[in-house]
């Protein structure tokens, strides 16, 4: 089946009111009205209301970089769903390993995330992938299982209709190294196959984003695999040729 490509900006801890102005006016102007692609930009949390207004009207989709799990009250620093609704937030990033490595956020903190973004009715991306060490040690399958089967185990598989899954190595994050193609091919594979022991039809319709290094130039070659099936952009989505670049690359 064919899925529909999806590339989401991740602007990370990065921007200003007046460069994300820039940012997406250039990217608005020159994305072509006839991409098939989803595009998604992720801005922080400050400037959730400003990009709100800027894509409105626009096919680009707007993300958050992450959520509270409880609802509201005494979470002194957090952001609720709630709040995100308010500015027509859509998507949330769930579990990216920047948050795992420096803010503790475990296997079971990122399934309640997912499990609230989802009661919410907005969509998680839930970000998995294995670090250097893991990956020398051949654990890569096992670590995408491990962080798979936690949100699975909290939710219904029915739900990952409404998930986008990233897979990003960490050691391909911000490193200028991104996977080949054909090894981020061959994790994703693996995760639609464990996806469907669960349930195969959802297996089928689940959306695999590819992250790590990911820029104009590698985009296309990425974008040719069966199972790639757009990526989670960090540095590059900060760039408007880059980024629209690999907008253009996804159809
Ligand atoms: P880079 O594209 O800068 O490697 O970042 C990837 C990432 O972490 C996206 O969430």
């Amino acid at each position: 089946m064919t899925r529909k490509k999806i590339v989401a900006g991740n602007w990370k801890m990065n921007g200003s009111l007046a460069s994300n102005e820039q940012l997406l006016e250039g990217i608005i102007a020159k994305i072509e009205s006839s991409s098939d692609s989803l595009v998604i930009v992720s801005s922080p949390s400050p400037y959730l209301g400003q990009v709100s207004e800027l894509v409105k009207n626009t096919t680009v989709s707007l993300a958050a970089q992450n959520v509270s799990q409880h609802s509201s009250g005494a979470y002194t620093g957090e952001v609720s769903l709630d709040m995100l609704k308010e500015f027509s937030v859509e998507y949330v990033l769930v579990g990216h390993s920047e948050r795992r490595t420096y803010y503790s956020e475990t296997d079971s903190i990122v399934a309640d995330k997912v499990k609230a973004v989802l009661e919410s009715g907005m969509k998680p991306i839930l970000c998995i992938g294995e670090t250097l060490e893991e990956r020398q040690a051949e654990q890569t399958l096992n670590v995408c299982v491990k962080q798979i089967d936690a949100v699975l185990n909290t939710v219904d598989v029915s739900n990952f209709e409404n998930v986008v899954i990233a897979y990003e190595p960490v050691w391909a994050i911000g490193t200028g190294l991104s996977a080949t193609a054909q090894q981020a091919q061959d994790v994703h594979e693996f995760i639609r196959k464990h996806i469907a022991t669960y349930n195969a039809n959802v297996a089928e319709k689940v959306q695999i984003l590819y992250g790590g290094s990911v820029k104009a130039n590698n985009s296309e070659e990425l974008f040719s695999m069966a199972d790639i099936d757009g990526a989670l952009v960090g540095g590059a989505s900060l760039i408007v040729d880059e980024f629209v670049g690999i907008i253009k690359a996804a159809g």
